[in-house]
């Protein structure tokens, strides 16, 4: 994860950590002076590379990072970042020492984890916990007042547990009905009263409520996908309170070009067949890469136009049909701008009929990222592409 080594492949994702850090500070802008933006850097970053993007928010103005496992954590510490990471998802108690010893902080929900992990941690090691709370979500998280103040209690009485903070997650902050969200919100205010000391951090809302709810910041706030210059959901897209830029795109070239006659196919199943006399262009991206089946007669930019896919698509190349003859080498980018053209995350989301999230998360780690930097601290453009 995160690493550029070298590729001597002609398909690669360029990552834009220009317009991430831009976005970054786009939304520390947005927010309240103070409050502490922890950045959402799992699954490798949403696709887009934890290490890169997680250095780059921080530079930004990021406060923290979160992620959803340990093993996560550990690869960004590795790497050698210093700020609070804290894991959202469960880890196993019998590997709380291994966090506390990497100043990982934990997502804590169960009583009978605690008394489990505290053996775990190191005499001379504290390991720093959030309270996750289950306001609506119904995923992980302790529900009622009495097991927050239990909870609480366990905390503040072990030397080996430090009481870091405590949140929750929304639902549906990314809709226009705020009903829902308001019963969250005012469950997890009434969580909080129970509590008898206030955490460093106190956080709820994701880049939905953070950007589209101001009453849910509190001090601390967990942001992904807006990072990433995506918008959350169809609906809050015209709302968006800044000029978001789509920090990844992608892109191949053309490794085979052939003029095929009426009647002749193209592909598995034979599942195209040429109506009259066409260009048939060969890409080096494939299933496998995340570029899935269904995206089979989706456009795609050649020479700043769009040219569909034909045929289906196999693990590792798919079939463009062209309107000429084009060059071999010709770049054809799958996500992102050609000219005048662009197609955005979304469209692919819509396309696949699903979220603009799954899109990044399911670009697979063969393809490589290209990292763009050219306007920060020591304008470097780094390349983990042969060309
Ligand atoms: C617990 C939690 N907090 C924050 C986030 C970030 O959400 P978003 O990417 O919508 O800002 C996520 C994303 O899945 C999450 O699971």
């Amino acid at each position: 994860m995160g690493n550029t080594t070298q590729s001597y492949r002609d398909t690669w994702a360029e990552v834009n950590l220009d317009y991430l850090y831009d976005n970054t500070v786009s939304i520390c802008k947005h927010l309240p002076d103070n409050t502490n933006v922890f950045a959402a850097v799992k699954a490798n970053a949403y696709g887009h590379g934890d290490i890169q993007t997680a250095s780059t928010v921080l530079e930004a103005g990021a406060h923290g990072l979160v992620v959803a496992f340990l093993d996560e954590a550990i690869a960004l510490r590795k790497s050698g970042i210093i700020a609070p990471i804290l894991v959202l998802g469960s880890t196993r108690a019998r590997d709380a020492g291994v966090a506390a010893e990497h100043h990982i902080s934990l997502a804590v929900y169960q009583i009978e984890w605690l008394k489990e992990a505290i053996p775990m941690i190191a005499p001379n090691d504290s390991l720093r916990v959030h309270i996750k709370c289950d306001t609506g979500m119904g995923r992980i998280g302790l529900k009622e007042s009495a097991e927050v103040r239990e909870m609480e209690k366990i905390l503040l009485a072990s030397n080996q547990l430090f009481f870091e903070g405590i949140f929750t997650h929304f639902a549906t902050a990314d809709q226009h009905d705020s009903n829902y969200y308001q019963t969250q919100l005012n469950t997890f205010k009434s969580l909080l009263s129970s509590l008898k000391t206030r955490p460093t951090y106190i956080h709820a809302a994701n880049s939905a409520a953070a950007l589209f709810h101001n009453d849910a910041i509190f001090n601390t706030v967990r942001i992904g996908i807006a990072l990433y210059g995506l918008s959350p959901s169809e609906e809050m897209k015209p709302l968006f309170p800044f000029q978001r830029k789509e920090v990844l795109s992608l892109h191949t070239k053309i490794t085979h070009i052939k003029q095929i006659c009426t009647g002749e196919s193209v592909g598995y199943g034979a599942g195209y067949t040429a109506t009259s006399d066409e260009w048939i262009a060969t890409v080096p991206i494939g299933y496998a890469d995340g570029w899935i089946r269904k995206l089979q007669g989706q456009e795609v930019l050649a020479e700043g136009e769009r040219v569909p896919i034909v045929g289906r698509i196999c693990m590792d190349q798919t079939m463009v049909k062209l309107p000429r003859h084009m060059p071999l080498g010709t770049e054809i980018t799958l996500i992102g701008a050609q000219g005048t053209q662009f197609i955005s995350i979304d469209e692919i989301a819509e396309k696949l009929e699903t979220i603009n999230y799954e899109v990044t998360c399911l670009i697979t780690p063969r393809v490589p990222r290209v990292y763009v930097r050219e306007n920060g601290v020591g304008k470097s453009v780094s390349m983990s592409r042969k060309e």
